[in-house]
């Protein structure tokens, strides 16, 4: 759930994560599955940030931000791939 927030392109919010007002991903930051970024707070870039209320884990490696594009792209050919299932 997103409430006042600002998500660069490539940033990344994992599954059931709440994000309050103020708060800001930077393109390749991301925020874990199941965190709560608290008011105001800056997710940088190739940081990740876990908990409740979420904290700097560590940055990322390329090995993670390649696996998050991948991730992408893999949602984008199944989103052409159901469409076309649709039309069909
Ligand atoms: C945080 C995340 C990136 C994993 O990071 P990781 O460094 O590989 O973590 P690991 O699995 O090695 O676990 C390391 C520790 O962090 C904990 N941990 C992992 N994910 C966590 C999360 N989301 N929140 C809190 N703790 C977490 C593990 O329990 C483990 O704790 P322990 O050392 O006490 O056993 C991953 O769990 C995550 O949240 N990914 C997002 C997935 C998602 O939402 N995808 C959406 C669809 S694309």
């Amino acid at each position: 759930m997103f409430h006042g927030t600002t998500i660069e392109d490539k940033g990344f919010v994992g599954l059931g994560a709440v994000t309050m007002d103020g708060t800001y991903i930077e393109s390749e930051g991301m925020v874990a599955a199941g965190a709560l970024l608290s008011p105001g707070k800056r997710v940088l870039a190739r940081e990740l940030w876990v908990g409740r209320p979420a904290k700097k884990m560590r940055d990322l490696t390329d090995a993670a931000l390649e696996g998050m594009m991948a991730g992408v792209v893999g949602y984008q050919q199944l989103a052409v791939k159901y469409l076309k299932e649709f039309q069909d």
